[in-house]
């Protein structure tokens, strides 16, 4: 009878999810660790755009505005009271130090308030099952183990993730050993005036060049050491801070810092009168900003970013023997990052799984979903959880 009682409480667990480890206030609703009641995102993009990258202190400042609110609306949305939820869970980090505290310190004293059990993500781990919880419902199961990538703002991290009797296990086989890739497609956005986040203004302006107009190579990454392991490491990392450097110096020998002058100029009093202007629009509006030469340039950029990500993770998947991969992150919404995975994938006849748009940025209905097996498992944290912005994954 108790077996069977624990098993519906597990079917139906509802579990509030926190997240706020960056630059979004995040919070959810998941029954189930796979069933999305509610997913809502406040994201301080606008807010930091002024600066080209997000300010610490004023991303502290909106969660503590925005945290209430936003769980709130996300069980509004989820038709749920706080005496309906199992469990709270929230990111333990990697991330910001004050800006996790927010969510921390919210999620501790409502664990404590309703008497709840509260649950610690890693925020790597929430990426990764962003994938997991939609590739589930529609029924696509992948084959452990897995390769995960992980690329965003803040990390490029290759996992193999396994997952035996409900438990996962990571093991980091591969990361930046400088700049994330979502940092080199921002850095380059920012140094070709180009606006912020520069992600999706790549992205959406690399369709109009030539990806073949300029050469960019990638270096093998001399990792200190030479302990077996070590080496097999170091195949398998990332280095995207001179890739920067070599479009910083391409500008330059190429005389275009005029054209970025003019183009940051005209972009930033046009997102000033348009926050939400994307780079298509600007592209259609204001064509002259737009030389075909830049347009080479970011196209070139974006493809040799994509290969790099690609080659490495397809070695990895290889030498690993992952029966599946994953990509997860800001980058994952990539237009040619996804062709080119999917086409490899065919052709290696290993299936890759993205997120949803909605699911690649950061939300927390990834950390509700990843907290789940923890949730089954009994894996609670005390009141002794504290932010750890170096938070390490396997
Ligand atoms: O995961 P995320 O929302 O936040 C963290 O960094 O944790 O990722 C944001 C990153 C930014 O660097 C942004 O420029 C990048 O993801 N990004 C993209 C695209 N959309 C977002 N990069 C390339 N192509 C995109 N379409
Ligand atoms: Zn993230």
């Amino acid at each position: 009878m108790e077996e069977v009682a624990h098993q519906r409480i597990q079917a139906s667990g509802l579990i509030l999810g926190i997240e706020s480890s960056c630059d979004e206030t995040a919070a959810a609703v998941v029954r189930g660790g796979g069933e999305v009641l509610a997913n809502v995102v406040a994201s301080q993009i606008a807010l930091h755009a002024n600066y080209g990258g997000v300010v610490p202190e004023l991303a502290s400042r909106e969660h503590l505005k925005n945290i209430v609110p936003v769980v709130r609306a996300a069980l509004r949305e989820a038709g749920v009271a706080f005496a309906d939820l199992d469990a709270i869970a929230v990111t333990e980090g990697p991330g910001l130090a004050g800006a996790l505290l927010v969510g921390i310190t919210y999620a501790k004293a409502l664990a404590l308030g309703l008497n709840k059990p509260l649950i610690a993500v890693n925020h790597l781990e929430g990426h990764i099952h962003a994938v997991l919880i939609e590739a589930r419902q529609k029924e696509r199961m992948l084959e452990m183990p897995l390769l995960a990538l992980v690329v965003s703002g803040g990390h490029t991290h290759l996992y193999l993730a396994e997952e035996a009797g409900g438990v996962w296990r990571y093991r980091n086989v591969g990361r930046t050993v400088d700049d994330a890739a979502g940092e080199a497609f921002d850095k380059v956005a920012k140094l070709l005036g180009l606006g912020y986040p520069g992600g999706p203004w790549m992205d959406a302006l690399a369709k109009h060049g030539n990806a073949k107009a300029v050469e960019f190579r990638f270096q093998p990454i001399k990792i200190r050491g030479s302990h077996a392991e070590g080496e097999s490491l170091a195949a398998q990392n990332f280095s995207f801070s001179g890739i920067k450097t070599a479009v910083l110096r391409y500008v330059q020998s190429h005389g275009m810092q005029q054209q970025v002058e003019t183009r940051r100029a005209a972009l930033t009093a046009a997102l000033r009168e348009k926050p939400a202007l994307r780079a298509a629009e600007a592209l259609e509006l204001l064509p002259w900003l737009f030389d075909a030469q830049t347009l080479d340039l970011i196209a070139s950029f974006q493809h040799a970013v994509v290969g790099n990500l690609l080659r490495q993770t397809w070695a990895a998947t290889e030498a690993f023997g992952a029966r599946g991969v994953v990509v997860s992150g800001g980058v994952a919404a990539n237009s040619e990052l996804r062709r080119r995975f999917a086409e490899e994938a065919e052709r290696r006849g290993v299936p890759v799984a993205f997120p949803t748009l909605a699911m690649s940025t950061d939300n927390a209905a990834m950390i509700a979903a990843a907290a789940w097996p923890k949730f089954v498992a009994g894996e609670f944290s005390g009141d002794s959880l504290v932010a750890t912005p170096q938070l390490l994954l396997g």
